[in-house]
């Protein structure tokens, strides 16, 4: 009796040390118990060791006994089975698909409600230039009475300006959506996997240029990056996923980027 409750308090101990080292690696509630169940049912082995041996069998009946303890050991192992969580794919789907759906649906939410309040910024932008244009139009016309000078066509507007700087930013927001900043630094942001540092391309590249190198990586090599270009590391993918209005604008953003204290490798012309 004493020996087995020393077996039965290892089993604890030693179940007690792997359900704690279990829930430490952060094993869920179901694998800490199973850990446990292990524990105990090897406890129990040790204590069947100490069991008085069984009296012999011979014959039809001992063969009767291992059939009748094997049908047994089966129902107990089936029916405990039946008894834990089951996996079901479709459940799984499912749950996924409720862990995603939202946040789906709040960046695409997220998308429109920008557009529309950039739709607006411009639209307000545009009204404060009428009102500008019409009091720069008064002043004008009251010069030109006072003096008697024609009165001139209004100086190009920053309209203008206007229009380059979304252009600008379409560059820049190409240069999100095609996740160039996954191998380029740039601004000291990015270039994970290192390519290189593209704040000094302007110096180096005209606008066309670039945009030659985004339609087709193999035209130009950054000095230095021989193995990656021979290998093709820049995709080649661009050409089909921009419209050319928007490669124009990425090229455009990027080739403003002179900054020279960056140290962006030369690019040497290969087509
Ligand atoms: C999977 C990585 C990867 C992506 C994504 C990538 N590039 Fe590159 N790029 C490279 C590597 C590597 C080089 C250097 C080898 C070469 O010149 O082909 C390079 C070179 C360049 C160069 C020449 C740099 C120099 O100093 O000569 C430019 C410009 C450039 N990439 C622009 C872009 C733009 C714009 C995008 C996004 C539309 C982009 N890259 C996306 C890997 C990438």
């Amino acid at each position: 009796m004493g020996n087995i409750i020393k077996k039965l308090a290892i089993g604890l101990v030693i179940g007690g040390i792997l359900v704690g080292v279990a829930k430490a690696l952060e094993f869920p509630f179901v694998f800490q118990m199973l850990f446990l169940g292990f524990a105990m049912l090897g406890a129990g082995v040790f204590i069947l060791l100490d069991a008085p041996p069984l009296r012999t069998m011979s014959g039809a009946k001992s063969v009767v006994a291992l059939v009748a303890v094997y049908i047994l050991l089966c129902t107990v192992c089936i029916a405990g089975a039946t008894f834990l969580p089951q996996f079901d794919p479709e459940e799984e789907k499912g749950k996924i698909a409720k862990i995603l759906k939202p946040q789906f649906e709040a960046s695409e939410k997220g998308k429109t409600e920008e557009l529309i309040a950039r739709a607006k910024a411009l639209d307000e932008q545009v009204k404060a230039l009428e009102v500008k244009l019409m009091t720069l139009g008064a002043e004008q016309m009251a010069k030109g009475l006072s003096t008697g000078t024609p009165i001139p066509t209004p100086p190009p507007t920053p309209t203008t300006n206007m229009v380059a700087g979304d252009f600008m930013k379409l560059g820049e927001e190409q240069w999100q959506l095609m996740e160039c900043y996954n191998c380029h630094k740039l601004r000291g942001e990015g270039g994970k996997k290192r390519g290189p540092e593209l704040d000094n391309i302007g110096s180096f590249l005209t606008v066309e240029e670039i945009q030659q190198k985004i339609t087709d990586p193999k035209s130009f090599m950054a000095e230095g990056f021989e193995k990656e270009w021979e290998k093709g590391r820049m995709p080649d993918k661009f050409k089909e996923l921009m419209e050319p209005k928007d490669i124009l604008a990425l090229a455009s953003w990027l080739g403003s980027f002179k900054n020279t204290s960056v140290n962006t490798p030369r690019p040497i012309k290969k087509k």
